[in-house]
């Protein structure tokens, strides 16, 4: 399979160099696509054979297996497929051609792989799990021309070049974080998200919901904390926040595109909202004023206060109750008002609460520092990786989730004229965001302690849809390929020529991206 891939992918970086002399598109008028020419890079790629063509009388077929899940799974692809085919694409039951999807006994497959064979009769999806076939869709979507996704009709053809493709991932953590703290986004703006992040495999939405700037989640037994503390932003707008209702129907729309939602209570540090929410959390029993700036590290919850620990019960069994997904994320980043004992101590208390309401803890690797629980996970944020606590941590069998600030915080400036962002990290234009190895990049790591990847999104700068875009496309589908693809398809040309292809599709699909120099779009 890999000498199969090799081929393709040289077939690609010729056709993008022939591409790039003529000033015309890789792929001439008509032909299919290369059928590996995706992001995340698919573990395994054979082309051959005839394509596969959509026409006015294509079925999409799901076979008793799938289930109403299918079904749901063939409704979400008839929805893709229908406004810019101008097809039908009827829904109907396991049958020889057309778009197959089917659920078979092969454990091989794993949790979220699948397998894509085209042919002259059929393209057909074969997974273990109903989320393989998620995944597999949006393969499918990826080899179709790129006008397939936009919504009003196109001339096509419409074809899939022939061949299997058979894919699953290389970590089973691949997420994105937003911060809707420092500014608010609805859930109708974190819907767009979630729908733009399935696209490239993304399987975690982390959603930082407290801060020193705002509270976004409803809490019943402490309301003024979403109430009072939700209703300002970064530069003084009105703020917002989540109600249940809100969050239960982000978390519904997550699921029904397979991520998991972690929700984060920022702790014991970037605490203003709350503590400006409730004078008695605080030390001295005076509330601070709301807060609409941009420093870091002046808060901190009383740690010796009773009342502390009363407050966050209360928060994780809430959270816990309304969160379906298995982590319940603490924070711990830059706690420079809290002292280090009072920092572990309180890390301490923290994490026993959340493994009493049954979840995982997640803190930002600072957890490192105090006394992970067993079974905790570290965020690392750092830049140089070389942190002796992460290591000796990992070495104790905490687990990591790998964010390194300068490859893959979306909120960092391209280069010296992006208007949005922060640069504290330097400068990330898009092939450094691509360029580390998740295993690699804290140095003397045991083998095993990395779950994933995840690219956090701050928004201090960021108030719009389209700033969220500007800032996460194109590194975004980078760190998606880095957590899915296995390490030998690694290569920045090969994948420099399969982003730059996403170009047309970014903007079919009304995505506001950056249209890096970097990157050779077609
Ligand atoms: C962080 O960027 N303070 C986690």
């Amino acid at each position: 399979m890999s000498l199969l891939l090799g081929a393709l992918l040289l077939v690609a970086a010729a056709s993008t160099s022939a591409g790039a002399a003529t000033g015309s598109p890789p792929t001439s008028a008509g032909a299919p696509r290369p059928l590996g020419q995706i992001v995340p890079a698919p573990a395994s790629v054979a082309p051959g054979g005839t394509p596969y063509t959509i026409t006015s009388t294509t079925p999409i077929r799901v076979d008793a297996a799938s289930g109403a899940e299918g079904r749901r799974i063939a409704g979400y692809l008839a929805d893709v497929l229908r406004p810019s085919t101008g097809y039908a694409l009827p829904v109907k039951a396991e049958g020889p051609g057309g778009i197959r999807l089917r659920l078979s006994g092969d454990a091989r497959l794993g949790e979220e792989g699948y397998r894509l064979e085209s042919g002259r009769g059929a393209v057909t999806l074969t997974a273990h799990r109903a989320a393989g076939l998620f995944h597999g869709v949006q393969t499918l979507r990826q080899l179709l021309p790129a006008a397939v996704e936009k919504r009003t009709k196109q001339p096509g053809p419409w074809q899939v070049a022939g061949g299997t493709v058979e894919d699953s991932p290389r970590y089973a953590y691949r997420g994105a974080m937003l911060d809707v703290s420092r500014h608010f986004f609805t859930p109708a703006q974190v819907e767009r998200y979630i729908d733009q992040l399935a696209l490239y495999k993304v399987n975690k939405l982390h959603l930082h919901l407290s801060d020193d700037q705002g509270w976004r989640i409803a809490i019943d037994s402490w309301p003024r904390l979403a109430a009072y503390g939700g209703q300002t932003q970064v530069g003084g707008g009105k703020g917002g926040f989540y109600t249940k209702a809100d969050y239960a129907e982000i978390v519904r729309y997550a699921a029904s595109r397979y991520l998991e939602v972690i929700p984060e209570i920022d702790t014991p540090g970037h605490t203003n909202a709350a503590l400006a929410s409730y004078a008695d959390l605080n030390c001295d029993g005076v509330a601070p004023p709301l807060y609409t700036g941009t420093d870091v590290g002046f808060s901190s919850l009383c740690v010796p206060k009773p009342v502390t620990y009363a407050f966050l019960d209360d928060v994780v069994r809430e959270l816990a109750a309304m969160t379906p997904g298995r982590y319940i994320h603490i924070g711990g980043d830059e706690a420079h008002s809290t002292a280090h004992a009072d920092y572990v101590a309180f890390m301490d208390k923290a994490q026993a609460i959340v493994g009493k309401y049954g979840k995982t803890v997640v803190g930002w690797h600072q957890l490192a520092g105090a006394r992970p629980v067993a079974g905790a996970v570290a965020q690392y944020w750092g830049t140089d990786g070389n942190e002796a606590e992460v290591v000796a941590a990992a070495k104790a069998g905490t687990k990591l989730v790998m964010s390194p600030a300068n490859r893959a915080y979306l909120d960092m400036k391209y280069d010296a004229n992006t208007k949005l962002g922060l640069d504290w990290a330097g400068l990330v234009e898009v092939d450094k965001s691509y360029a580390w190895d998740p295993d690699a990049f804290i140095k003397d790591l045991p083998a095993g302690s990395v779950l994933g990847v995840e690219a956090p999104l701050w928004s201090e700068t960021l108030t719009t849809s389209a700033d969220i875009e500007y800032m996460a496309f194109p590194r975004l589908p980078g760190i998606a390929e880095l957590g899915w693809s296995p390490a030998r398809t690694h290569n920045w040309p090969s994948y420099r020529a399969r982003l730059g292809a996403q170009g047309p599709r970014l903007a079919a699909l009304g995505v506001n991206f950056y249209r890096s120099p970097v990157v050779r779009w077609e």
